[in-house]
């Protein structure tokens, strides 16, 4: 039996529902609370955009195949003019090598020609095989690599930080800071004595 076609539009605040339940699709290992009302402040966002794959599922219902999500930066550091950076772009395997994730890219590019902007910028995920799938396929189209982008987890970065003593100095270390609050309070106490003799006149 033929398949309906895909067709793209853009998601709405009403459609946090369906995005969340692609999120526990695509990441069932990492469940998000109060991921819903989050998606929905983000699809109003002026900076984000989604795109979503959809086909006809029957009874009026539509089934999501593929989604793209865009975040519209006004200005990127070191380049002239702002870019449209897809952040995901992901299709349902059973949809792939249909044309879906080209026309989710297609509209990509439409809203960077509707803002003006000459640069689409990817994000690929690093170092797995869905990571060499999109790498492969977006090179096809002529994306070239660009920068590298590292991500580090904040809590062992403070710490390492820290460790090597940069930061605040005296102010970024607990241990320092308590001795000099100590150093402090004990100026103040003797200040005030001080200042308490000679009102005394002793
Ligand atoms: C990479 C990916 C997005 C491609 O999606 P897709 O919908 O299969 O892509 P398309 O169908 O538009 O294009 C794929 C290929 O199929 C071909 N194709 C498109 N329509 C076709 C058709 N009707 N018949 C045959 N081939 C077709 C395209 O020409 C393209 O060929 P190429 O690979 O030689 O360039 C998809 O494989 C994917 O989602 N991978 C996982 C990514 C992921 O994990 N993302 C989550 C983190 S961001």
């Amino acid at each position: 039996m033929a398949r309906s076609p895909v067709v793209v539009r853009r998601a709405l605040p009403s459609d946090a529902e369906v995005l969340a339940a692609l999120h526990a699709r695509l990441y069932p290992a990492h469940a998000v609370t109060g991921l819903r009302p989050r998606l929905t402040a983000a699809l109003a966002r002026h900076d984000v955009e989604v795109q979503l794959g959809v086909v006809d599922a029957g009874c009026g219902a539509e089934q999501v195949v593929g989604v793209l999500v865009l975040r519209l930066t006004e200005v990127v550091a070191l380049r002239p003019g702002g870019a449209v950076h897809v952040e995901q772009l992901w299709v349902d395997p059973e949809w792939r090598r249909r044309g879906v994730a080209r026309s989710l890219l297609a509209a990509a590019a439409r809203t960077a020609e509707r803002l003006g902007v000459d640069d689409l910028a990817c994000a690929v995920p690093a170092g797995s095989p869905s990571g060499r799938e999109v790498h492969r396929f977006l090179a096809r189209l002529g994306f070239g690599p660009a920068v590298t982008l590292r991500t580090a987890d904040v809590g062992r970065l403070q710490r390492r930080l820290l460790g090597s003593g940069a930061g605040a100095g005296a102010a970024a270390d607990p241990r320092r800071r308590t001795a000099l609050d100590q150093l402090v309070a004990r100026r103040r106490r003797q200040l005030l004595t001080g200042v308490e003799r000679r009102a005394a006149g002793t």
